[in-house]
Formats: structure tokens, C-alpha cells, sequence
């Protein structure tokens, strides 16, 4: 201890304390992290999703003051170094190096240099280099050798041109199989390690290699570092199978990787917004259009660990697969896997079974990006049209079923709003009794609520758990007990008043905030509609569910209940708007926040549009209820 300098030691050399200090001075936390991570403001630190553990509420924070990160949900925590050696894999002098290095501060010789790098360090290296060379490579015979020209004037007619082609490198791997091959050898590389990594395959008879990939278009896959780690390769002409990957290997995993991230990710986080398509040329030629925030998996399987990397930095997620079948059933999969990620989706519906890159052939990228990408509808819509193709449409009983599968899709949103909205399309395109389906869906919810579903931490099948574990906003008060008296008083003056019930019924719909305030207010409606009286005791008859009856029950020995007057029942049925209203305005407004930190100034301008006519509704019933 008595030599103790101030000096790291490590192996190889050490890194004087003033250009730690100097790298931690040039290295924001909030912009390093922010990088990576999706930061929201919350009073004196920024939280968002961590980046270590896979979360769906943020239990990440950052602490500019300080210069610190902390994970509350797996315990990372640190400085700026810190984080960059969590997220990159870097020993801590290898961050150091490569921070000063890029912050432009001097380092004394060998300071930092690791001796050796391990054996593991050295092969990924290797393979990394060995792709990004035959990157080049291909990409060079197709530009400039007779080895390309078939395959250019295929891109061409599909409408590729040499700025798009340079710009994803896209090459050539020729019918002969052993180019590749000979490149690697003369430059040294272990083939050995080559063909672990998926370039090369070694014969059979034992006497060498030749190219894995031949007489297909290469397309360079790149980590999100913008390192060449994979190539997929399309086959030149018709035949079977069309594309080839490279296997997964220390550098490759299929179920983590998107293609095009690395070029996308700017464009994600500024619009909060990432498109996902079914194909590399689709990605490609949506690029050339103008979506410059577009990325796909590699083949159809999008995985949770996708949609954890793609919530980290988008709000939003556009999916826009084939319009056949196949894409929409696909399109279905991954947006439940959003879904359940935490991550809000909408799908482009493409006309005529077409994919995106027909899709632009046909009609021209204008269009794509105006009226497919910026158009895109709810998941809910999706599947409602998705459904119809279960069912015989042209038969009363095809029609009926499909009518009351659709309530199941519907059941399942959250916005009490957009349920009745659904519901009222449905019955009225059906022509259904609107009464029937409200009723339907109040039940299908509350049998929801009751059974957890098995594996669903939150406990709440209806809104991912989003709103039940996320730490309330800044201003936030709770709730006195009494929350729900209005509902309460309303379903109590219901109960025993038809009109009651069909004025509120005209007025609020389902729109109670307590979903078994909701659900009761639906087997009014349908009791009422059925040509009853008031009659407490046959109303309870109609309910058939042991939680509605008992909430039912305590609405019907409430103490004090004031008169059931025109004024008192518009006051009341007003003040449960209201407080829609203002759920929606604390939604909206931290929405707006979310905008203008992720740049968005257009998305915000239109949420402040928004927010200011809610405010304005809200400043125009003043009447409330004591
Ligand atoms: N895919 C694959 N293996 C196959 C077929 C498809 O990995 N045998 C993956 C590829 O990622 C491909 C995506 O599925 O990009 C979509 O397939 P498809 O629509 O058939 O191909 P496109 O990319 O549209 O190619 P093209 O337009 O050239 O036919
Ligand atoms: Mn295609």
C-alpha cells in the first residue's frame, strides 16, 4: 500500500489517472446511454428499459448529476466506462482506450494494451475480418468482373441501382466455388475457423475446401455495429432453397440479429418509430423509398429477443410483411410477440397479396410511404379482417361466428373507447343488437380478470402489465377510496330506473373505468332491452357470476344516496367523462414528452393539438358533482 500510485495496472500497461478523468469528462452519460437506451425525464434522474436484463417497465436510471447508471431490476450500476464495458464486452482499459480514442485524447504508448488478447477475442476477430473482406470481395466481383454480370442486370431489372447496391454492399458468390476460397487460404486464415463461421465447407474426401455460398447474390449482414458477421444468400434464379444463411457461430445469432439495424438505428430513435419487414430486399428497396428506419429478421422468425432490442429504441413498431396469407398470418405472430414485449404495433395491410418491394414496383415509393407505411392500422383492425377468412361470410352462422369471435379480439383492448367504437362498427355492419355485444364483451372480460392467465406475471391480460407495475408519473396522486363512487351512484340510480340506464347507456356506452362497473352496466342494458322492468332481484338472476353479483350487491347497500334528478345523472355521467378525459390527457401528455425527446417535433406538435382540445373539453364541463 505504500507504493500505491495513481496509476491502473494492467496487463500490457497502464493508464494514467488524468486520462481516465479526461475520458469521463468527454463522455457524456446521458448521450452514451442514450444511445442505446430510450431515456425519458422522471424529476432529478432519466429511466428507461435496461439494457442488460430483459424488462418491460424501466427500472433503468440514470443520474447525470452524479454521472451514474443504476439498474433497480438486475443491480448494474456505474460510470460512463462502466456502461460501455457492460455493453460492449470490453475489459475496463479496452473501454478506456477506445473512449479517449474516440474523444480524441492522447494515450501514452501501450497504455492499456491489453498483452494478448484471448484465444476466443483472437477467432471472433479473425471471422470478423475474414467477413468483412469477402463482404468486399463479392461485392467487387459483381461491381467490376464478368462474374457479376448476370446477376447485375437480374438487380437492375429489379430496380436496383449501383448507389443502392454499393451502399448494402450486395455481391456475388459465382457458380464456381472455389474463388472465395483461394482468397482466404492465400491470406492465411485458418479454413478450419473459416468454416466454423459458415464461408466455407470442407469436402467431403477430406482434400480441402470450397465456397459454402455459390451462384447466389450476397447480402452482408452486420451487427449492430455495423460489423460484417453473416451474409445471406439468394439463389440467382428460380430454384430451391431460395436464400441460404449463414449458420449461427460465435459472431451470428439468428434469433438476435436484424438485418439493417446498424443503418436504421439513427433514424428509429429520432422518429421513435421501426419497420419491420419480411425480406432484405424489402428493407432495401423500402430504403431507396425513404424508410430509412426499416429492419427485418432473418427469415420469418421474430423472436422476443428482437423485440426486446427494438424496444429499447423505438416507441412504436410499424410491421409490414407480404400481403398473402403466409405474411399476414406472420404479421399476426410478431405483432403479438410486441404485444407482449410491451410495445405498441400497427400493421400495413399491402393490397393484392403483394410484398413491399412489389408493392413499389407497382405503385412507386411515394405511395408506399404515403399510404402504406404512414397508414398503417391497429392490430385489433388487422385481426378483425384477419378473422373474416375463418369464417363462411356468405352464411348466417359463418356471419354469427365470425361476429362473436370479433367480440373476443375486441374484449381484449384496453381504451374503453376503442372498444365501443369496434363493437358499434361491428353491430351495425352485422346488424346486430349493439346491446347483445356490449354484453358479451363485459362477460368475456370479467371471466378475463377472474383467471389469470398461466404464465402472465402481470396478472392483467389486457394491458401487459404496463399500467400495473410502471412507476407513476411525476404529479401523480392517488386515488382517494371512494374512487369509484360516481360509478357507484350511477349503477345505483340504473338499477332502479330504466330511463337512468338509457341515458347513460346513450351517454357513456361501457366507458365505466372499473371493468365490473362496465360489465354490470351491460347486463343492465341487455335486461332493460329485453323489455324488463326494474327488479333488483331478476336483474341479479341475469348475472350468472358470483364477483358481478357481490359488487352488485355492495352498490345496492351503499348509505347514502343522493336523489336521482335529470341534473344529478347528467353531473355524474359527466364527471366519469371527465376523469376519461384526464386519464386520456396524462396519456397524452407523456406521450408528448416521449415525442420531443425522441426529436419527433412534428408527432409532438400534433399529440400538443390533442392535448389542448381535451383540455379545452375538460374546461367546458365544469360541472362536477360534490
Ligand atoms: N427466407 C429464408 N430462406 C428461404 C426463404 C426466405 O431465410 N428459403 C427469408 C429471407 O430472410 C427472405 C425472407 O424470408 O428475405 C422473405 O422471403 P421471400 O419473400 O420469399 O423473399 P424475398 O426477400 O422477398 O426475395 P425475392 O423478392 O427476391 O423473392
Ligand atoms: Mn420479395
Amino acid at each position: 500500500m505504500l507504493f500505491r500510485v495513481k496509476v491502473m495496472r494492467m496487463a500490457g500497461g497502464r493508464i494514467p489517472e488524468d486520462v481516465i478523468q479526461a475520458v469521463l469528462r468527454a463522455h457524456d452519460i446521458v448521450e452514451t446511454v442514450g444511445r442505446t437506451v430510450h431515456l425519458t425525464k422522471s424529476g432529478k434522474y432519466l429511466k428507461g428499459l435496461c439494457p442488460f436484463h430483459s424488462e418491460k417497465t424501466p427500472s433503468f436510471t440514470v443520474t447525470p448529476e452524479k454521472g451514474i447508471f443504476h439498474c433497480y431490476g438486475c443491480g448494474k450500476s456505474g460510470n460512463v466506462i462502466r456502461f460501455r464495458m457492460e455493453l460492449e464486452g470490453y475489459t475496463f482499459p479496452e473501454a478506456v482506450r477506445v473512449m479517449a480514442e474516440e474523444a480524441g485524447i492522447p494515450l501514452p504508448r501501450g497504455a492499456g494494451v491489453p498483452a494478448e488478447p484471448s484465444p476466443a477475442q483472437l477467432e471472433r476477430q479473425k471471422l470478423i475480418e475474414a467477413h468483412e473482406y469477402a463482404a468486399k470481395f463479392y461485392h467487387y466481383l459483381l461491381q467490376n468482373t464478368e462474374h457479376g454480370k448476370e446477376a447485375k442486370e437480374y438487380l437492375k431489372r429489379r430496380g436496383m441501382s449501383d448507389k443502392l447496391i454499393d451502399r448494402f454492399m450486395i455481391g456475388i458468390a459465382p457458380e464456381r466455388g472455389d474463388l472465395l476460397t483461394g482468397f482466404l487460404e492465400k491470406r492465411g486464415y485458418d479454413m478450419r475457423l473459416m468454416e466454423k463461421g459458415g464461408l466455407v465447407a470442407a469436402r467431403s474426401d477430406g482434400t480441402g475446401y470450397y465456397d459454402r455460398f455459390r451462384g447466389r447474390i450476397m447480402f452482408p449482414i452486420r451487427d449492430r455495429d455495423g460489423r460484417t458477421i453473416a451474409f445471406a444468400g439468394r439463389i440467382l434464379h428460380d430454384g430451391q432453397p431460395k436464400y441460404i444463411n449463414s449458420p449461427d457461430s460465435v459472431l451470428f445469432n439468428k434469433s438476435r440479429v436484424l438485418y439493417n439495424f446498424h443503418e436504421a438505428r439513427p433514424e428509429i430513435r429520432k422518429s421513435g418509430r421501426v419497420v419491420l419487414f419480411e425480406g432484405y430486399m424489402d428493407v432495401i428497396r423500402a430504403w431507396d423509398a425513404g424508410v430509412r428506419n426499416g429492419v427485418a429478421s432473418m427469415g420469418t422468425s421474430f423472436t422476443e429477443e428482437h423485440a426486446a432490442i427494438l424496444r429499447r429504441v423505438a416507441e412504436e413498431a410499424v410491421i409490414c410483411y407480404d400481403g398473402d396469407d403466409a405474411g399476414q398470418a406472420a404479421a399476426l405472430k410478431t405483432a403479438a410477440i410486441f404485444e407482449s414485449a410491451g410495445m405498441p404495433v400497427k400493421i400495413v395491410l399491402l393490397p393484392g397479396g403483394l410484398d413491399p418491394d412489389e408493392y413499389i414496383g407497382k405503385y412507386g415509393p411515394e405511395s408506399f410511404v404515403r399510404d402504406m407505411i404512414g397508414q398503417p392500422m391497429s392490430a385489433v383492425k388487422f385481426r378483425l379482417i384477419f378473422l373474416r377468412k375463418n369464417h363462411k361470410m356468405l352464411e348466417e352462422e359463418g356471419r354469427k361466428d365470425y361476429v362473436l369471435e370479433a367480440v373476443r379480439v375486441i374484449a381484449g383492448l384496453d381504451s374503453p373507447a376503442e372498444r365501443e367504437f369496434y363493437l358499434r362498427e361491428l353491430a351495425r355492419e352485422f346488424d346486430f343488437p349493439l346491446e347483445t355485444l356490449r354484453q358479451e364483451c363485459a362477460r368475456i372480460r370479467s371471466a378475463a380478470q377472474k383467471k389469470p392467465i398461466p404464465g402472465d406475471k402481470s396478472g392483467n391480460r389486457w394491458n401487459n402489465g404496463r399500467n400495473e407495475t410502471a412507476p407513476p408519473p411525476a404529479g401523480w396522486v392517488p386515488e382517494p377510496p371512494g374512487r369509484h363512487h360516481v360509478e357507484r351512484t350511477l349503477l345505483y340510480w340504473m338499477m332502479h330506473d330504466a330511463e337512468a340506464a338509457e341515458y347513460v347507456r346513450d351517454k357513456l356506452g361501457d366507458a365505466f373505468q372499473a371493468e365490473d362497473h362496465a360489465a354490470i352496466a351491460a347486463y343492465l342494458y341487455a335486461y332493460y332491452a329485453q323489455g324488463n322492468e326494474p327488479d333488483v332481484t331478476r336483474f341479479f338472476s341475469t348475472l350468472q357470476d358470483e364477483r358481478l353479483e357481490r359488487t352488485a350487491a355492495s352498490i345496492l347497500s351503499m348509505e347514502t344516496v343522493p336523489p336521482c334528478t335529470s341534473d344529478n345523472l347528467e353531473a355524474y355521467a359527466e364527471e366519469v367523462l371527465r376523469r376519461q378525459r384526464l386519464a386520456a390527457l396524462k396519456e397524452r401528455v407523456e406521450e408528448r414528452i416521449r415525442a420531443e425527446r425522441a426529436g419527433d417535433a412534428l408527432r409532438a406538435a400534433r399529440i400538443a393539438v390533442e392535448i389542448h382540445n381535451l383540455e379545452r373539453q375538460l374546461r367546458g364541463k365544469a360541472t362536477r358533482p360534490s
